[in-house]
């Protein structure tokens, strides 16, 4: 396993327990470009450049299963100018997404497709089918996501199957919700980071981090590098994780 990648070399040294799946909540572009005298859409362009970086650096260190919330189910009610911002620097990152998705890398869209253009939403499917194979890395990207949008999704479904006697209510388990989400077949989250001073989950896969570790930090996501993601992973290492047990 490559530890550093030749660019993105830091003065840490990685420990050898790495999480399976590292959650990454994008919060703070707005506050980067206000500190700069800038329009908001220059700090969600920054944090466009800084998750391209992010995710190589993470497949340079090995990491298996990563996530990253880039729009919500909230975000809809944010001023239309900005909500355009952000989804035009998500329709260039799909057209445009083969170009520096690195080789062996599947990708995952969580959320609900159907609020966006057809287009798009075809791209995204083909994008998906097209990866589906891809062994080394999943990059899930979180968009038009919510955690209770989510479960309510899965609760639907697995009454339709009730109702079409596909299944009884006593057949309804943690697994079989676990299997109707967004994530399906992919594991929990194990570490999940948010920077920009936020205490809170904001609605970010709150099923899968039940018993996630979660690393906060004052730095805005676009200066969130990858020496900001070893002293996450170094402080994940020194964790105890219980589960409930002794
Ligand atoms: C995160 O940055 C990006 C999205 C939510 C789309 P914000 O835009 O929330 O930045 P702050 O929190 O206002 O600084
Ligand atoms: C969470 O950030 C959503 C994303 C980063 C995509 P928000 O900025 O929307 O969260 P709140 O409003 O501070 O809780
Ligand atoms: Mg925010």
């Amino acid at each position: 396993m490559a530890l550093f990648g030749k660019k993105e070399k830091s003065e840490l040294t990685l420990p050898e327990k790495l999480p399976e799946h590292v959650g990454f909540i994008m919060d703070g572009n707005g506050r980067w470009a206000k500190k700069r005298g800038l329009p908001r859409s220059f700090g969600h362009r920054e944090g466009a450049k800084q998750f391209k970086k992010i995710v190589r650096y993470c497949k340079d260190i090995g990491l298996k299963n990563i996530s990253f919330y880039a729009f919500s189910t909230e975000n809809w009610q944010r001023p239309d100018d900005e909500v355009n911002t952000i989804m035009e620097l998500f329709r260039d990152y799909i057209v445009d997404v083969r170009n520096f998705l690195s080789e062996n890398t599947r990708m995952i869209f969580l959320g609900d497709k159907s609020a966006f253009d057809a287009d798009l939403q075809e791209k995204m499917i083909k994008l998906e089918e097209d990866t589906a194979h891809y062994t080394e890395m999943n990059l899930m990207m979180a968009v038009n996501y919510g955690g209770r949008d989510e479960i309510t999704h899965a609760a639907r479904i697995l009454a339709q199957k009730a109702l079409d006697g596909e299944i009884k209510p006593e057949d309804i388990t943690e697994q079989s919700v676990a299997d109707h989400l967004y994530t399906a077949g992919l594991p929990d989250v194990d570490l999940l980071i948010r920077p920009s001073g936020e205490l809170r989950l904001s609605n970010y896969l709150i099923w899968q981090c039940a018993y996630a570790e979660y690393y906060f930090t004052d730095v805005l996501w676009p200066d969130f590098t990858p020496a900001e993601l070893d002293k996450a992973l170094i402080e994940y290492a020194r964790r105890n994780r219980r589960f409930g047990g002794v």
